[in-house]
Order: structure tokens, then C-alpha cells, then sequence
């Protein structure tokens, strides 16, 4: 297969741009996917940070959270795309389902449902009760140890760099959540300052 890749009679394409895409996408998806984790406890936890720090922290959340569904567009559509591996379109909402790597890859997408259900809701926020919103938030905890398994099992090369990386993200989500609960009653103000904040 050569770079600048290969277009089957039947509409097959390969290439390996289509990977290195995908397995980009995969990795800076997953440091964006521990970015939103990591500053949504900080958000949600009790512990002392001024208002204006709140409102800024939760910003972010939400601005990465918009990196992240960019990144996954790139890293799951080079991977559907690539015909190399036996990835149908709905293998990336519908869990084994997959000709390739079929339990792992279902991880994957059990990760982007769960982040679909968090980023859905966060929008319609405005018309959800806050226990709606609030217990539908808990997926994102689910998204996290999903995309960590994912990524450590999908890893198509055996790049200690790149292991290295994820599990840096896991072992930071994990401390995240600890932080998290470990933390008492949020503080009122930076939960009003973050609800505050609007998406776009
Ligand atoms: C939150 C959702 C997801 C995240 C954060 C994520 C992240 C990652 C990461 C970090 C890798 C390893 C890259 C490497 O080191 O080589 C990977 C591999 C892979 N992922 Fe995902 N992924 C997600 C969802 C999905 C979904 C839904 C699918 C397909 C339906 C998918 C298909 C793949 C494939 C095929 C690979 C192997 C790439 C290759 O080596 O060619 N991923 N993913």
C-alpha cells in the first residue's frame, strides 16, 4: 500500500494518511476527553477556587468539549473511511457491530455514546430538570474508563510514547474522581457562575 493510497474497483479506499488520521484523532481526542473530565470535577468539587477562576474553568470545560466532538469526527470518519479495516457506519453508534477488532472497538463506541448522551444534554440543558441533567452527567465518567480501555487495548503499534500517554489520562481522570468525591457539597456560587455559562 503506498502513501498516497489505494482506490478499489468497488469504491474501497486505504491509506496510510486515513491512519495516521485516525490514530491522531484517537490520541488528542483522548487528552481532550481528560481535559473536559479533569476540569468538570474541578468544577463540580468543593474545593475553594474565586468565582471568576470558576466561570473561566467551566468555559473551557465547554470549549474543549467542542474540540473533542471535532477530533472524534476525524479520528472515527479516517477509520469508517479507511477500508482497510472492517469498520461499518454503524459500528460507531451500535456496539459489536464492528468486522474489526469487534469487542474494542464496541468499547469505543459505548466511550462516544456515553460522551453523545453528556455533550446532547449539556446543550439542552436549559430544558432538562437539573437530576435529569445532572445523573445523565455521571455517563462521562463512563465515557472516560471506555475510551482509556479502548485506547490501550486498540493501539495498533507498540509505541511506549503513545501508551505512555494514555496512561497518564487515565491515571489524571482517576484523580479527578477521587478529587470528586471526596469533595463535600459543591460551592453554590461557582455552580452558579458555571451553570451561568452559555455553550456558544
Ligand atoms: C470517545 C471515543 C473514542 C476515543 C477517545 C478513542 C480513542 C482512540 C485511541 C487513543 C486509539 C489508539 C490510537 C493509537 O495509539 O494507535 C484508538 C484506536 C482506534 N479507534 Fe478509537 N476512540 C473512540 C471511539 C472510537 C469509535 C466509536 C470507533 C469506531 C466505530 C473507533 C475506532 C478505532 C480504531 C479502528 C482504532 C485503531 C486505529 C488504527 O490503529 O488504525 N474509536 N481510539
Amino acid at each position: 500500500m503506498g502513501v498516497v493510497g489505494r482506490f478499489g474497483p468497488a469504491g474501497a479506499v486505504s491509506s496510510p494518511w486515513l491512519w495516521f488520521a485516525s490514530r491522531a484523532g484517537g490520541v488528542v481526542a483522548l487528552i481532550l476527553l481528560t481535559s473536559v473530565v479533569v476540569l468538570g470535577a474541578v468544577t463540580a468539587a468543593d474545593r475553594p477556587l474565586p468565582t471568576a477562576s470558576a466561570g473561566w474553568v467551566a468555559g473551557l470545560h465547554r470549549y474543549l468539549t467542542v474540540g473533542l466532538a471535532v477530533l472524534l469526527v476525524v479520528h472515527i470518519g479516517a477509520a469508517v473511511i479507511d477500508t482497510y479495516v472492517d469498520l461499518a457506519w454503524r459500528s460507531i453508534f451500535l456496539p459489536l457491530t464492528a468486522g474489526y477488532r469487534r469487542t474494542w472497538v464496541a468499547v469505543g463506541t459505548v466511550a462516544l455514546d456515553a460522551v453523545l448522551i453528556v455533550g446532547i444534554t449539556s446543550w439542552l440543558r436549559p430544558r432538562l430538570s437539573h437530576r435529569v441533567w445532572r445523573s445523565l452527567h455521571w455517563a462521562s465518567y463512563a465515557a472516560a474508563a471506555a475510551a482509556v480501555v479502548h485506547a490501550l487495548t486498540m493501539a495498533s503499534a507498540d509505541q511506549p510514547g503513545f501508551r505512555a500517554i494514555t496512561i497518564a489520562c487515565g491515571a489524571a481522570m482517576v484523580t479527578a474522581v477521587v478529587w470528586r468525591v471526596c469533595s463535600r457539597s459543591p460551592d453554590r456560587r461557582r455552580r452558579a457562575a458555571a451553570a451561568a455559562g452559555e455553550w456558544a
